[in-house]
């Protein structure tokens, strides 16, 4: 039995996730937590909301409430669409947490014992109009690289490229939209990251298993020359961890908080002891310390590719440069971007389509089917609705639904609600267990290695087979010659149906709960063999017709959504 810490890319506190969001951390997660549980290894799976940072006030002022409500309203309302999606996180902590400020300052503290942490007096643009700094998003302007009007402090939207407020031509606030700016000097806190640079250089190259997305991008930022500079992990702002020295206070940083990516990926570890002290389990240590017993731990981190630098680099400096036996993350799958019909998913400008309007519309199996199976994983993906209806008619209506309803209504009709008795397997029994037991296996290996489109294209191959084996071996003809042999083909896809709903589970768990309850039984034991799993359901077991387990979606209600979702929410 193995032990795997799981964590997915917090998402920011700032408004409901668009399913773009969902694909690229918390959804492929979540199939890699539930995969591993059911192999019976033990899973620790961890996601918060990252609440502190512009992003948060900025949205907190749109919403006229105070910054600390409206993360606790938004948390909520996060946590009951990860609910609602069945993401099975342990915990769904708040990087705001108490146990999160003190570890962040503990953090800090460490850094500056080890050296890594210089104070800089820089120059930052200040709003004479508004009284105060302007980091980040709180300053807009033409980006120096590309000429984009409304490139952030921060970065451009347009480029990408990372930018300094003071790099922004034509600068102006975004609160009161004031260009009366000032540069001003004031102190703030850097990593060392580039005194780690080497030791980080090589942790990257042992990793030759990781996804080329990952390591080209930590690799152009170790030697792009824009590559590992010292950055600034503090800023003016009231909302946020404030600046500290471990429990000691820092002097001249008084009014300073830590920059919401220093604190964003210790919300991972505060997470953990966020999750102990709930009551819901005990010593966080012993999976993240190796002194504790975390050495043994296996960590897989998912993330889209915006997220990779902070994960390849910041945080593993953070963690390295702390001096003390951290547990480094063993795998990070990261995801490119999933687009929304002709342009992209945008939490901004409202575009595309969002958590909770999506659960409005269809149960989640619906959506965890066709986003997992259309996963941005070598490339960019696009959803539209024309695929999303073939698609889910076609894998799920179609294929699993179809065949469940065939199996189970036949045989409530001619042999009642139980397992028929009689008849042995013959050839083209032997031949669709091998089959399966081929396919499994290889199903298997894919979940194992993240590789998420994989995983779906072989589990629909394995609901095909057992379609085509209906098919052919057509039970509702050989009834009328033979009704042993048709009580044999019928027990065999009776057991199929409970094989699907196990193997099934991480992608779409509540179809599968719903298969189980219908063939009535509650061992889902992952099969170590799947001959004997198919004999699982011995003669006479009783079972039930499930109600419909996936409709068609028609072409008007295709067309509806189209138009409903095609502007900006508001
Ligand atoms: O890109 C984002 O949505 C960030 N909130 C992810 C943070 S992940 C980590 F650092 F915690
Ligand atoms: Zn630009």
């Amino acid at each position: 039995m193995t032990r795997h810490l799981i964590t997915s890319a917090i998402p920011y506190i700032n408004g409901i996730k668009h399913l773009g969001n969902l694909v690229g951390s918390q959804l492929p997660a979540d199939l890699f937590a539930r995969y591993q549980r059911a192999r019976g290894h033990e899973v620790l799976f961890l996601c918060s909301t990252d609440e502190h940072g512009t992003p948060a006030e900025l949205a907190a002022a749109k919403a006229g409430q105070p910054v600390a409500q409206y993360c606790a309203e938004m948390h909520e309302v996060q946590s009951r669409l990860a609910d609602g999606f069945r993401l099975s996180f342990d915990h769904f902590g708040r990087s705001s947490s108490p146990q999160n400020h003190k570890l962040t300052q503990h953090f800090a503290g460490q850094l500056a014992e080890q050296g890594l942490i210089r104070e800089v007096n820089e120059t930052q643009m200040y709003s004479v109009a508004d009284g105060r700094y302007l980091p980040d998003r709180y300053i807009e302007g033409t980006c120096p690289n590309c000429g984009f009007e409304d490139a952030r402090g921060d970065q451009c939207d347009n480029c990408t490229k990372q930018l300094d407020p003071t790099d922004l031509i034509n600068p102006r606030s975004t609160i009161s939209g004031s260009t009366d700016l000032e540069e001003r000097s004031t102190k703030h806190l850097y990593l060392a990251q580039s005194q780690i640079r080497e030791q980080l250089q090589s942790w990257i190259d042992s990793k030759t298993d990781w996804p080329v997305l990952t390591t080209s991008i930590a690799n152009k930022w170790l030697n792009d020359g824009d590559g590992l500079q010292d950055r600034g992990i503090t800023r003016d702002l009231d909302w946020g961890v404030p600046v500290r020295k471990g429990e000691a206070p820092w002097p001249g940083m008084e009014d300073k908080v830590f920059y919401v990516w220093f604190d964003a990926p210790i919300e991972y570890i505060a997470c953990s002891q966020e999750w102990e002290d709930a009551g819901k389990g005990s010593d966080w240590a012993r999976w993240w310390r190796t002194d504790k017993g975390a050495e043994d731990v296996v960590y897989t981190q998912f993330m889209g590719k915006d997220n990779v630098p902070f994960h390849t680099l910041s945080f593993p400096a953070t963690i390295l440069g702390s001096g003390e036996p951290w547990k480094l993350v063993d795998y990070i799958k990261s995801f490119n971007y999933l687009n929304y019909d002709g342009g992209q998913f945008s939490t901004s400008r409202g575009r595309g389509v969002f958590m909770d309007q999506a659960l409005d519309i269809l149960p989640s199996d619906y959506w965890r089917w066709w986003l997992l199976s259309n996963a941005p994983e070598s490339s960019d993906a696009e959803f539209t609705w024309d695929l999303f209806q073939a698609n889910t008619n076609k894998d799920l209506a179609d294929v699993l639904g179809n065949f469940v309803s065939r199996v189970t209504k036949f045989c409530r009709s001619k042999f009642g609600e139980e397992v028929p008795k009689g008849g042995t397997w013959g050839e083209q029994e032997e031949a669709l267990v091998a089959e399966l037991a081929k396919r499994t296996k290889e199903y298997e290996g894919h979940m194992e290695a993240m590789e998420v489109r994989k995983s779906a294209a072989e589990l629909r191959a394995i609901w095909v087979a057992g379609n085509e084996y209906l098919q052919a071996a057509a039970p509702w003809s050989t009834f009328k010659e033979d009704p042993e042999q048709a009580a044999a083909q019928i027990r065999l896809a009776l057991n199929l149906i409970r094989l699907y709903a196990v193997l099934s589970s991480p992608f779409i768990p509540d179809a599968s709960a719903t298969l189980m309850r219908a063939m009535q039984v509650t061992d889902d034991t992952w099969p170590d063999d799947v001959k004997t799993a198919l004999n699982h359901l011995g003669e006479g077991h009783a079972f039930s017709v499930p109600d419909v387990l996936f409709r068609k979606i028609t072409d008007e209600e295709r067309e509806n959504w189209q138009e409903r979702f095609a502007g900006t929410r508001d």
